[in-house]
């Protein structure tokens, strides 16, 4: 399977919210994407304006403490996972979050790194990086279901 890829410049916080926001009008059923990159490169502020996009008008708050913080939306559930306080990958396993990625659902996973190979293959993969003031996003595809959505994207 040929993988793909779209490269953006993001000069600005707006324009990161307006990509998540984006992504979330493209969205299929169970999609797992994986949100990559440095700390403070964005991953969160994606997250946050993908969660919006899909209508959600509390306050979307970053998982780094609790792991994973849960959005529930007519017909799915939106997981948004933060792995960095992983000191182990197995923990992925004996944290039972496997349990919560299936084909239905959404679920987005920052520092993925973190559970290693352990995780499914995902759908998507966002990767921030750090350009000057802004930032670049690189995406890549892995699956039929992330080929369709990045598609749309670009
Ligand atoms: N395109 C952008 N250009 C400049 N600043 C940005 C951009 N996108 C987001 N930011 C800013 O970067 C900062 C860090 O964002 P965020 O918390 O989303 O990062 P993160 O990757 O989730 O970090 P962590 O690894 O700690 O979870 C925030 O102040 C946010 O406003
Ligand atoms: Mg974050």
């Amino acid at each position: 399977m040929t993988m793909k890829e779209l490269k953006i410049l993001l000069s600005n916080e707006k324009n990161t919210l307006a990509l998540g926001k984006n992504i979330s009008a493209h969205l299929v059923e169970g999609a797992l994407i994986f949100l990559k990159g440095d700390l403070g490169t964005g991953k969160t502020t994606l997250a946050r304006g993908l969660i919006m996009g899909l209508g959600y008008s509390g306050s979307v708050k970053s998982p780094t403490y609790t792991l994973i913080e849960q959005y529930e939306f007519d017909v799915f559930t939106l997981n948004h996972f933060d792995l960095y306080r992983f000191t182990d990958p197995n923990e992925w396993l004996t944290s039972g979050f496997q349990e919560y990625i299936n084909d239905h659902d959404v679920s987005l996973i920052e520092w993925p790194e973190k559970a290693s190979e352990l995780l499914p293959k995902p759908d998507l993969e966002i990767k921030l990086s750090y350009k000057n003031e802004s930032r670049i996003v690189h995406i890549n595809s892995f699956t039929e279901k992330g080929h369709k959505c990045l598609a749309n994207l670009s």
